[in-house]
C-alpha cells in the first residue's frame, strides 16, 4: 500500500507537467481525486491494512493527496497567467476577429455617378466650367436682368473684384457654347452657391446637374423624352412626371418637373425635381455676339436646358430627412450607404 501511494503520487506529479488547458487539468483532477479516481480507489483500501500500520499509511495517503491537490492550484494559476500574458500583449485569443472598416462612396457621389452614368448612355458628354463666375456668364448671357432678385447682394456671393460665386451650374450652358459650334448634348454636374438660411433643405454651397441639347429641330418632345427615360431609369420603369408651367429668364417656354415618388409606407405624392425649358432666343443672341458668328442664330437652331438639385435626388432616393447629413461626415450616417 505504501508503495502503491509513492507510485501514484509519482505518476500523478509527472503526468501533470504535460497538461496545457483548463479542461484536461479538470480531466486530470477527476481522474485521481474524482469519486472514482485511482487516489480514492486507493484510499478504499484502508480498511485491510493491519491496525499497527494506519496511521503512518494514512498520513501518506493524505501527503498523496495534497500533493496532487496542490499540482493542481499552482497549474491552474500558472495556466490563468499565460492567459493574463496574453491579454496583457493585447492578444486575447478567445475574441472573435475585427472586422476592418472598408469604406465605401458618399451618398452624393453614388447619386452622380448614377445621374451621369443614365445621361452618358443617351448621348451626354460631361462638361465642367469655373465656380468663380462673371456676372455676363451667370447672369446677362442668360437674359437676366440687371433688377432680377437672383443678382440681388442678398442672394449672391460677390467678391469686391465683381466676380461672384456661381448660383446655378446654367453658366457652364454658356461657356460650352462660346467655345463649340452645335450641335452640343452635355451635362454639367457641379457646385453652386446661393446666401441660404441653412436649414433641413438648404445649403449655401450645393451641387446641380445641368443639362444642355441644341441643334437644328430640338423640341420640347425631346426634352419630355429624355427626362422621362432619365427618372424612369433612376427610379423604375413606371415613374411618372409631369410638366408645370413656370419661369426663367433663359428658357421659353419654362417648366419645372414633378416626380411622382411613392416613399416607403406612404401615400404616392409629385416632388418638383428640376428646372427646365426651350432655350430662349435671347441667349443664343447673346452666345452669336460673343462668338462673333451666327452657328447660334434662333434661326438655325433650338435646343433645351434643364438643371436639377442633387443633394435632393439624394434625399428623396434613400429617404434622408434632412440635407445637412451629407456635409457632416458623420461616419454613423455614410456607413449605412456603403456597400
Ligand atoms: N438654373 C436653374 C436653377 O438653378 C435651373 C434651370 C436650368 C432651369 C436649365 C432651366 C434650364 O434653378
Amino acid at each position: 500500500m505504501e508503495q502503491e501511494l509513492k507510485a501514484l503520487l509519482a505518476t500523478a506529479l509527472s503526468e501533470i507537467t504535460a497538461v496545457s488547458s483548463e479542461p484536461s487539468l479538470e480531466d486530470f483532477r477527476l481522474r485521481y481525486l474524482g469519486k472514482k479516481g485511482l487516489l480514492t480507489a486507493l484510499s478504499s483500501k484502508m480498511r485491510e491494512v493491519p491496525a499497527d500500520q494506519r496511521s503512518s499509511v494514512g498520513a501518506l495517503l493524505n501527503e498523496a493527496r495534497d500533493g496532487i491537490s496542490s499540482a493542481i492550484d499552482q497549474k491552474k494559476s500558472a495556466l490563468q497567467a499565460a492567459l493574463d500574458a496574453l491579454q496583457a500583449a493585447g492578444l486575447d485569443i478567445t475574441l472573435p476577429g475585427r472586422p476592418l472598416p472598408t469604406g465605401g462612396l458618399h451618398p452624393m457621389t453614388q447619386v452622380l455617378d448614377r445621374a451621369v452614368s443614365i445621361l452618358r448612355r443617351m448621348g451626354f458628354a460631361l462638361a465642367t466650367g469655373p465656380e468663380v463666375e462673371t456676372e455676363w456668364h451667370c447672369f446677362d448671357a442668360l437674359n437676366t436682368p440687371a433688377d432680377h432678385p437672383a443678382r440681388n447682394e442678398s442672394d449672391t456671393f460677390y467678391f469686391s473684384n465683381g466676380l461672384l460665386l456661381r448660383t446655378h451650374t446654367s453658366s457652364v450652358q454658356v461657356r460650352t457654347m462660346q467655345q463649340q459650334a452645335p450641335p452640343v448634348r452635355i451635362i454639367a454636374p457641379g457646385s453652386a452657391f446661393r446666401r441660404d438660411e441653412i436649414d433641413a433643405t438648404h445649403l449655401s454651397a450645393f451641387n446641380q446637374l445641368e443639362g444642355l441639347y441644341v441643334a437644328p429641330n430640338v423640341s420640347l418632345a425631346d426634352l419630355k423624352g429624355t427626362l422621362s427615360h432619365f427618372f424612369r431609369a433612376l427610379f423604375g420603369p413606371n415613374t411618372e412626371i409631369r410638366f408645370r408651367p413656370h419661369f426663367f429668364p433663359f428658357t421659353e417656354p419654362s417648366y419645372e418637373v414633378d416626380v411622382k415618388l411613392t416613399p416607403k409606407g406612404q401615400a404616392p405624392r409629385w416632388v418638383e425635381l428640376l428646372g427646365c425649358g426651350m432655350v430662349d432666343p435671347a441667349v443664343f443672341e447673346a452666345i452669336c455676339n460673343s462668338r462673333n458668328d451666327e452657328v447660334y442664330h434662333p434661326d438655325r437652331v433650338t435646343g433645351f436646358a434643364f438643371g436639377m438639385g442633387l443633394e435632393r435626388l439624394a434625399m428623396l432616393q434613400w429617404g434622408i430627412p434632412d440635407i445637412r447629413h451629407l456635409i457632416e461626415n458623420d461616419v454613423r450616417f455614410l456607413s449605412q450607404f456603403s456597400a
